[in-house]
This record gives structure tokens, sequence and C-alpha cells, in this order.
């Protein structure tokens, strides 16, 4: 298999598990930046790219599976490549399904190949899914832990810092996903996704807060009866399940352990604090282009706030304010959305 990414948290806990499995094999490595002559190394991988576009390391390496574990709208160019020629796509990098979207659904459709998710959400869903006639589905859930800032008023956010935003409680992530999950821009990303992997209506996906990230997502079915996905919030799991799937091998992880007391606790999220969800699901809902304005913008202005250049605040109102000023008009190939994506970010102005 080729580990995009492979430097990253992600791909890092994906080595772990490669490295337990007898019947995984990598064949190439990427990052952005990162050496990877060491993993290289380790794992006698001949083909290995440090930057820049990874469709010439796909087509030298020839993989079976492809891992796409690199972060943003960077990963695109992964995603359409294994989709359009059906080789399986395990693939955590959402921003990709959510940008290139009816794109990516169409190339799947020609290739015919599988697309297992690398989300602890949306894993679950596919898993509480499989083998369902899809008439019995009523809707999913997706559960939210809420970030760092879960019980903070909006006034109570003016003052938050990159610190604080990186310091998750539940899950253990790389920085940008790790503030997007602060915003509630992550949950955002993942209704957006959970449309175009489940061909479900936004709505028919619900969110909520659950603070303990035990139950991963929920399915309704139309008798009343709801299945949950449980487990510790490792995204080891997930991992492991789409890289040995079907076959759902053994990881040394810890079972759940009811007898010592689990929280399941649910609310609604506050939209009011967290408008990215609702910026999200309207960007969702207009279709065309918007979804990969919306996560353009939102890449742009994280970064803006991880370098310090912007509050916290001002990460949902760049991205409000992109959202009405693009057009959205849907893009009709590869160069179409690179295009969308780069006049996205391009608006988002800050200092
Ligand atoms: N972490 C999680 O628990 C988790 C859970 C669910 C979904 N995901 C999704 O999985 C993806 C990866 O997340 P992460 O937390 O692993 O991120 P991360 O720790 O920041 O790692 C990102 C990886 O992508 C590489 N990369 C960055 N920019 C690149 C570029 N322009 N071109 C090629 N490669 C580039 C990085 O290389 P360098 O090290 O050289 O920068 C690194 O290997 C994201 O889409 C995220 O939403 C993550």
């Amino acid at each position: 298999m080729a580990l995009l990414g492979a430097s990253g948290s992600i791909g890092r806990q994906a080595v772990d598990v490669i490295a337990a499995q007898p019947g995984l094999a990598l064949c190439a490595l990427s990052s952005g930046s990162t050496p990877l002559d060491d993993l290289a190394a380790a794992h006698g991988v001949e083909h290995v790219q440090v930057g820049g576009d990874v469709t010439a390391l796909l087509d030298a390496s020839e993989p079976d599976v492809v891992l796409n574990a690199i972060v943003g709208f960077a990963g695109v160019r992964a995603t359409l490549w294994s989709l359009e020629r059906g080789v399986t796509l395990a693939r955590a990098n959402k921003e990709s399904l959510v940008a290139a979207g009816e794109l990516a659904v169409a190339a799947w459709a020609r290739g015919g190949g599988l697309l297992l998710p690398v989300d602890s959400e949306h894993s679950a869903v596919f898993q509480c899914l499989e083998g369902r006639p899809r008439e019995t589905v009523d809707s999913i859930v997706l559960t939210a832990s809420g970030g760092p800032f879960r019980d903070r008023s909006r006034a109570e956010l003016e003052s938050a810092g990159v610190e604080e935003a990186l310091a998750h409680p539940t899950w253990s992530m790389g920085p940008k996903i790790t503030v997007d999950s602060a915003t509630l821009a992550n949950k955002g990303l993942e209704l957006i996704e959970a449309h175009f992997l489940f061909d479900l209506p936004y709505d028919s996906i619900e969110v909520v807060v659950h603070p303990t990230s035990v139950v991963h997502a929920i399915v309704r079915l139309r008798d009343g009866a709801a299945l949950a996905h449980l487990g510790y919030p490792d995204m080891r799991v997930p991992i492991s399940f789409a890289l040995t799937y079907p076959s759902r091998e053994p990881t040394p992880l810890a079972q759940l352990d009811f007898a010592s007391g689990l929280t399941l606790e649910f609310h609604e999220p506050d939209l009011e604090a967290f408008p990215l969800l609702a910026l999200a699901r309207e960007a969702g809902e207009r279709g065309g282009t918007f979804p990969c304005a919306f996560n353009a913008a939102n890449e742009a202005a994280v970064q803006a706030f991880l370098d310090g250049r912007i509050r916290f605040l001002d990460i949902d109102g760049a991205v409000s304010d992109v959202l009405a000023r693009v057009d959205g008009s849907p893009a009709h190939d590869l160069d179409d959305l690179v295009e969308a994506d780069r006049s996205a970010r391009d608006l988002v102005a800050v200092a």
C-alpha cells in the first residue's frame, strides 16, 4: 500500500498498524516536507516523495491500496487518482471529498473501487450501514466531542489562544484538525463528507455533542431502532478496520469496559458560539463549489490563526465572508476545482 502523509498523526499511527499486520506491506511513502529516509529504510520502501504532486509516485509504485492521510486540499489529487482507477482508497483526508464532492463521486462510480473512510465517525456509520437495505435507513447522527471550548459562550471565546485550541480533550491529532474541532468546522466538514460518502440528503444527517467521544456515530432505522458504534477514541481502530477490510484483524487495544462506568451524554451543538457548523451545512446544501470554498477559506483562516495573524473568533468571520463573495458555480474538472480553491483562499483577508 501507499501511505500518503506518512509523517503526520494518522500516518504514524498507520505505520504502527501496518507493522503489526504481516499481510500489509508498504510500497510508497509521502510527506509535505518531513524527510522519510529512516521510515523508508525500516520498511524497505523504494518509492518516496517529499512535497509536490503525489500522482507520479502513485503511477510509479502501483499500489493496491492508498491510505490518503495528507491534510487539506493537497490531498485532492491522490483521492481522485485512486477513485478513478478503482484502487482501494482508505481516506483520512476529509477535505478532498468535501472540496471535490461531485467530481470525486463521479470518479468513484467510474472506477468502481472501494472507498473506506478513516474517520472514526464515518467508519462507524459505514459499519452500521453495512449490508442494510437503503430504504430501511432513516437518518444518521454524527457525534462531536465539542473540542476544548465546548462549554464556552461566544463572549468567552474572545480570548481563546492557539495553545488552548490545540489542547483537545479526547483526541490526539494534527494541528489543523485540532483547531477545526475547536471551531466545529471539523464536524461541518464531516457533515459534507457524509453526504457524499453515504449519498444522504443533509436533512438526514444530524450532529450532536457527545463529550466523551465513546459513541462515534448512530444510524437510525425506519422502524425506530437506532444502531450505535462505540469504542474508546483511538484512530488505530478505524485505520485497522480500513486496512484489513473486510477481515477485521485483531488490534492490541483495550476493549470497552462498561463496568467501570461510561458516560454517554448528548446535547445540541451551540451554533451561536460555533457558527462554522451551520455555515458548512449551508455550503453543502447550496452545492456546486460552495463546499470547496468553505474548505479553502477555512484552511487559510486556520493557518492564519495558527500563525498568530488572526484571532480564534475571526476564523468563522473569514469563512462567512468568503462564502458571501464566491459564486459557487460547479467545477467540471480538476482545473475548475483548483481555481475555485485558489480564488476562495485569495479572498481570505488577513493582515
Ligand atoms: N489525526 C486524526 O486523528 C484524524 C482523524 C480523522 C481524520 N483525520 C484527517 O486525516 C488527515 C491528516 O490529519 P493528521 O491529523 O494526520 O494531520 P498532520 O498530523 O498534520 O499530518 C499531515 C500529513 O500531510 C502532509 N502534508 C502536509 N501538507 C502537505 C502537502 N501540501 N502536500 C503533501 N503532503 C502534505 C504532512 O507532511 P509534513 O509532516 O511534511 O508536513 C503530514 O505527513 C486530515 O485530513 C484530517 O482531517 C485525522
